[in-house]
């Protein structure tokens, strides 16, 4: 039997599979209300039929002020927890656990989404943007200057993750991931490049981890105890002087004492540079800092079912995130599981069953 296929106990929760769906932003929120809508039930519905074990709902802003784009979702009213549940339950009913990757954009906040018919960089406060926060007021390339953060600015980050969170629970989510990489606020914090404060969380690693640390234990303390915590951090920064993958495992050590449950290793994102992608090109992040002695998540140009299997099999990783090859695929799992010869294990739809991996030549 395909380990890829093996059931995988977070506290409470048994995920079905290896194979989480990787957040991916769908800037689908037509109301910029940061309410998922239909888009959003049928995008997640179709991976969670798709045999996913557990799907990471993308980036989705604690507060307005902290999504990505103004159409991206949110969980800071009961609207927004009213209709996450709907596509929570539909979901739970294919079989897939479901996560969300609870956010604060920083500096990279207050942007057009990728494909917004010509306009980018930051949307200015006239067209529905905000003024965004930073460890210091360094603006990413490109983008409007942030405002350095203030004490009373971080404390009402801190307790608006965990209200964030308590709304996750709310909707019946499984887990929550703190997004913690690609240079948004969190990681921001944690980088020598971009933290240049003085106080208490800037300067070494302690202190630049401070306000990381201070989310999830915040949030671990309002999150069911049955429930798993994940964290997702950039483990380099592909270039001198960045977080580098040794700090990324203090962290993670640090995180785990705060009860996090299991690390998303990804990479990049907060400063410009040519990052060296190739298929699988990040695993080796993800088996350093499984040296700290948690569950972690390889993710990044993972695309075949045989490499996916391998990067468990090398003890790189106790499960594969799926990005892009979802998008294009939303089914792979069960594609996967026929190629692994585990078909016993995949989770098909009854109305599918006659579509199944290898498809019958006959019919
Ligand atoms: C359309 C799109 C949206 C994304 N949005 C997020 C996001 O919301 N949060 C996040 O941590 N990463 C996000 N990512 C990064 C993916 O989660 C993943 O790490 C990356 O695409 C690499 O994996 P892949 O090669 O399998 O696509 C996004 C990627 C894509 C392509």
């Amino acid at each position: 039997m395909s380990s890829l296929f093996e059931p995988l106990k977070l506290r409470g929760i048994t995920v079905p599979n290896r194979i989480f769906l990787a957040p991916m932003c769908q800037y689908k929120c037509t109301g910029r209300d940061g309410i998922p809508t239909d888009w959003h039930l049928v995008h997640y519905g179709a991976r969670a039929a798709g045999g996913f074990g557990m799907l990471i709902v993308e980036a989705t802003g604690i507060t307005a002020e902290a999504r990505i784009t103004p159409w991206c979702c949110g969980l800071w009213n009961d609207e927004q927890v009213g209709a996450w549940r709907r596509i929570v339950d539909f979901c739970h009913g294919q079989g897939a656990a479901m996560a969300v990757q609870l956010q604060h954009a920083g500096r990279k906040g207050s942007v057009y989404r990728e494909f917004e018919p010509g306009r980018s960089g930051s949307v200015p406060v006239s067209d529905g943007g905000w003024a965004t926060i930073a460890p210091s007021p360094i603006p990413f390339p490109g983008l409007g200057a942030p405002r350095e953060a203030t004490a009373e600015d971080l404390a009402k980050v801190i307790s608006d993750f965990a209200a964030a969170a308590k709304r996750a629970d709310a909707a019946g989510f499984d887990a929550v991931e703190l997004h913690a990489a690609h240079g948004y606020l969190l990681f921001e914090f944690l980088s020598p490049l971009t933290n240049h404060r003085s106080d208490d969380y800037g300067g070494d690693l302690a202190s630049r981890a401070r306000l990381l640390l201070e989310v999830a234990e915040a949030v671990r303390a309002v999150w069911p105890a049955d429930k798993p915590l994940l964290v997702r951090l950039s483990a380099t920064e592909w270039t001198d002087g960045g977080f580098s993958v040794a700090e990324a495992t203090e962290v993670a050590g640090w995180l785990k004492e705060c009860g996090v449950d299991l690390i998303d290793v990804s990479t990049g994102g907060n400063v410009v540079v040519k990052i060296p992608s190739a298929p699988g090109y990040q695993a080796r992040f993800a088996a350093a800092v499984r040296t700290a002695g948690l569950p972690v998540s390889a993710v990044g140009q993972i695309t075949d079912p045989v490499q996916a299997q391998e990067i468990l099999d090398a003890g790189q990783a106790d499960v594969v995130s799926l990005g892009r090859v979802a998008l294009r695929e939303p089914s792979w799992p069960l594609r996967a599981a026929a190629e692994l010869d585990a078909d016993a294990m995949a989770r098909y739809p009854d109305s599918y069953l006659r579509g199944r991996w290898p498809s019958d030549p006959i019919w």
